[in-house]
């Protein structure tokens, strides 16, 4: 095999996409969608949430959704679930009806193969249809993956939380990204 020259940068081959579709989940989906949560539970960059989620709690939390709240998985040619995301209240006040909130969770081996970015665009594209104004998120500074694709996505960072967060034993600041959608 032929060496790489002194100083050539390595090359680095992205994985193929991962072919998925995309589909509203159901009270079926809620064991993985506790699964898929509870492995960025298990991982400090990913959330600041750190009680595991059984998919009994999920089925409940699914049950409440609205048409204005919907939950989306993405699946793979077998049907499994890869991934989901969900447009989320920002505060019950009735003056920010207008701002959704969002979720965005892809398994551990499917990442960075453009499943996020993929429940991303559909989750901007229904926040656009049922009528919101703008989508909002908080993300810990160090989850690179999910800075990168909100920045993609075309969300700007709008300010951060100093020591917001208290996790194991660590403060931790938490960066707030806005979108305006019209
Ligand atoms: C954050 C997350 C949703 C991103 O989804 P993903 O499927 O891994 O990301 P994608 O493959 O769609 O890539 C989206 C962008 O991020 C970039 N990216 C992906 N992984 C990356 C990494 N580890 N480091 C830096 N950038 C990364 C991609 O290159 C792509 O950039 P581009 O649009 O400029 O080409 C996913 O990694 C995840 O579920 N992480 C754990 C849970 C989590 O952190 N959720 C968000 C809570 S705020």
């Amino acid at each position: 095999m032929a060496s790489r020259p002194e100083g050539a940068p390595a090359v680095t081959t992205r994985p193929s996409p991962a072919p998925l579709s995309l589909r509203d989940a159901t009270v079926r989906d809620a064991a993985a969608i506790a699964r898929i949560l509870n492995q960025g539970i298990e991982e400090s960059a990913s959330t600041l949430e750190i009680e595991p989620k059984t998919a009994a709690e999920r089925e409940a939390w699914l049950i409440t959704r609205g048409p204005r709240h919907p939950v989306i998985v993405a699946v793979d040619a077998q049907g499994k679930v890869q991934g989901w995301g969900s447009l989320n209240p920002f505060k019950p006040r009735q003056v920010y009806d207008h701002v959704a909130d969002f979720s965005v969770y892809v398994c551990r081996e499917m990442r960075g193969r453009g499943a996020g970015k993929l429940m991303l665009v559909d989750l901007e594209k229904r926040a656009r249809s049922i009528g919101y104004h703008k989508m909002v998120l908080a993300a810990m500074p160090e989850n690179a993956a999910g800075v990168r694709l909100y920045t993609s996505c075309g969300f700007g960072v709008v300010g951060t939380y100093r020591e917001q967060g208290f996790r194991d034993g660590v403060w931790r600041d938490v960066l707030l990204m806005e979108t305006i959608l019209d």
